[in-house]
């Protein structure tokens, strides 16, 4: 008898030194399963955490899993650990693990996609060389309040939502992704920066209260910023983008793109209630629809001159030289209200995001900030005031000041007959990449400007906000297939 249980050890020794190093996969559901591949340095194959495990569960020894690391749904399992590891090739998966509080992982520095998804205990983790480069990343309803162990200088794809802890997402030796970036609806006080991001796919951003992107020249696709609470954007280095999406941020009071000449898509800023200035000083194209709807008492389009699909824009502010900067630009529609114009300045410090409240916006009627001497544009100096930022709004201030001097003679001169015309205002928001030459240009060439019309209503706020804006993301939405598409969990390489 004993002699067969010998055997049948033996035996089983033999295997798993055959087969302990190779795949397909091992599951690991006790302690002595992971004694089993600890003399692995490099395991070909994946490793599944079973659910049935509880406690911390130590892993060591392996080195480079070329496979997949996953863990679902192991309820009492508490802490996973893994010295050594370095590489993983494939997913690093985690989904509902409901009583995980950290991970440590020592050495680990390359990971194929990561998918940490509803981890309602993770505060934590322990990662001492930090994550450089990954693939995919999806982080989501986790209690994480810090990424500071994600240094990736290489990631194409990162969505994370859902993390109501989360205060700091600094990414800042990431250059470029290759496919979208999307964070939303983490703590409300997030701040998120990309000090090194210069192209990505795209850009979503929603409910945080920072965004510094002082580098990011390229965005092939969305720059969508909604619910957000900063008081001032500014994309200083933008330069190319398809749509830009700005609506509903409550407490943007600026905004600025300095550079960028082309939008490829749309523009649409709308329900930002505090937003007085809007400036694009270099832009000249628009290959979609322009849509502005607000409170605005100034807006800067000084060159714009192509606006394909239709152009509305609707301000409660009386200020008719808005209007006068599109009249040559194809369908417009511009309205403008009985408010007075309001003292706004445009801010362009290079920091991208301001969330201070040193700044003269939040109330209307202050009164110093235009003035040559105070030096507190709308994105606010408080506290941590910074030398450069007060040369560059002198600096700004003189600009402002040349091109209002500018505009006004210029205004003076041409004694502008005011005809702007809303010919085909219920036309829907067509153009947009596919047809974009049957719509605005084709009309713009067959139109005489001095037939445009400018109308002078008291604007209409309320439903047609709601409605209008369902429309245009539903069409986006189709037109871009923008969301981040499904992680997989399998993408092994
Ligand atoms: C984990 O549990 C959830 C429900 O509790 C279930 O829907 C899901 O399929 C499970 N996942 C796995 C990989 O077993
Ligand atoms: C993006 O960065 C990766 C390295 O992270 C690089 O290999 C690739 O060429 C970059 N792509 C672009 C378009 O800059
Ligand atoms: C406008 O923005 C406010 C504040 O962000 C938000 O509560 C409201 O729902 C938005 N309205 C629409 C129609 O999106
Ligand atoms: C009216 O709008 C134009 C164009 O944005 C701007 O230059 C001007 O300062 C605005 N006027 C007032 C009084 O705000
Ligand atoms: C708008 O402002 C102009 C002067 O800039 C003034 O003549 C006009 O009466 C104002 N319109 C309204 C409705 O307040
Ligand atoms: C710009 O951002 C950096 C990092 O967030 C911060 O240290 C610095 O004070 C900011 N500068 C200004 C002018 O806000
Ligand atoms: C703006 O100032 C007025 C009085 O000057 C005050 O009644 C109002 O509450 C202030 N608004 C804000 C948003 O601070
Ligand atoms: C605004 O300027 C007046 C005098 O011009 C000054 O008394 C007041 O303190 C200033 N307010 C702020 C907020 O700087
Ligand atoms: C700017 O304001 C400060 C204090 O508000 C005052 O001492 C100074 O004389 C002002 N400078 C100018 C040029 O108005
Ligand atoms: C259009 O606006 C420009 C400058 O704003 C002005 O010079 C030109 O006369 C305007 N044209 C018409 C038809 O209003
Ligand atoms: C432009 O945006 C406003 C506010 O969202 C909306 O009322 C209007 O219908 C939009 N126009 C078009 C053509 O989408
Ligand atoms: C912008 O992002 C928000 C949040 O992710 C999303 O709900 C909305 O559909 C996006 N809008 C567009 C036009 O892509």
């Amino acid at each position: 008898m004993i002699y067969y249980i010998c055997l049948l050890l033996a035996a089983t020794v033999v295997q798993v030194v055959f087969a302990q190093c190779d795949g397909p996969s091992v599951t690991i559901s006790t302690a002595d399963d992971a004694t089993g591949i600890s003399n692995c340095g490099t395991f070909n194959g994946d490793i599944i955490i079973a659910d049935s495990i509880s406690g911390p569960l130590a892993l060591t020894g392996i080195s480079h899993l070329k496979g997949d690391l996953t863990c679902n749904n192991a309820t009492k399992l508490t802490e996973i650990s893994f010295h050594q590891l370095v590489t993983i090739s494939g997913s690093f998966t985690l989904t509902g693990l409901t009583t995980l509080s950290n991970l440590k992982f020592d050495s680990l520095m390359e990971v194929g996609d990561i998918i940490w998804n509803d981890l309602p205990a993770l505060q934590t983790m322990d990662f001492t060389t930090g994550i450089v480069t990954a693939d995919r990343v999806s982080i989501s309803n986790t209690k994480l309040r810090s990424l500071s162990d994600l240094k990736f200088t290489s990631c194409n794809a990162i969505e994370i939502f859902n993390n109501p802890e989360l205060a700091t997402v600094s990414f800042n030796d990431l250059t470029n992704t290759t496919d979208t970036i999307s964070i939303s609806d983490n703590s409300p006080s997030l701040e998120v920066e990309f000090q090194k991001l210069a192209s990505s796919r795209g850009l979503t951003l929603q409910n945080a209260n920072a965004l510094n992107v002082p580098l990011l020249d390229t965005l092939v696709g969305n720059l969508n910023l909604s619910y957000n609470s900063f008081r001032s954007f500014s994309a200083p280095s933008l330069t190319l983008v398809v749509d830009v999406f700005i609506t509903s941020n409550p407490l943007l009071s600026s905004l600025s793109f300095p550079l960028l000449p082309e939008i490829n898509g749309n523009l649409l800023i709308t329900n930002n209630s505090r937003l007085g200035a809007i400036s694009f000083p270099k832009l000249q194209t628009v290959s979609g629809s322009l849509n502005l709807t607000g409170e605005f008492s100034r807006a800067d389009f000084p060159v714009i001159t192509n606006i394909q699909g239709d152009t509305i824009i609707e301000t409660t502010i009386n200020n008719s030289t808005i209007c006068g900067q599109f009249n040559s630009t194809g369908t417009v529609t511009c309205n403008f209200g009985t408010e007075p114009p309001q003292d706004v300045t445009i801010d362009t410090s290079t920091n991208s995001t301001s969330t201070n409240s040193g700044g003269g916006n939040t109330n209307d009627t202050s009164s110093n900030d235009s003035g040559g001497n105070s030096s507190t544009s709308s994105g606010g100096i408080s506290g941590a005031a910074i030398g450069g930022i007060v040369a560059g709004v002198i600096v700004l201030v003189l600009a402002a000041g040349g091109f209002w001097w500018w505009r006004r003679r210029k205004n003076q001169n041409s004694g502008r007959p005011e005809k702007l015309e809303d010919s085909t205002p219920e036309l829907p928001m067509g153009g947009h990449h596919e047809k974009p030459e049957l719509q605005g240009s084709e009309r713009f060439r067959h139109q005489d400007p001095s037939m445009y019309e400018l109308k002078d209503n008291p604007m209409r706020k309320g439903p047609t906000y709601g409605r209008a804006e369902l429309g245009w993301d539903n069409q986006i939405a189709e037109m871009e297939g923008s969301s981040v598409p499904e992680m997989s969990s399998d993408g092994r390489r």
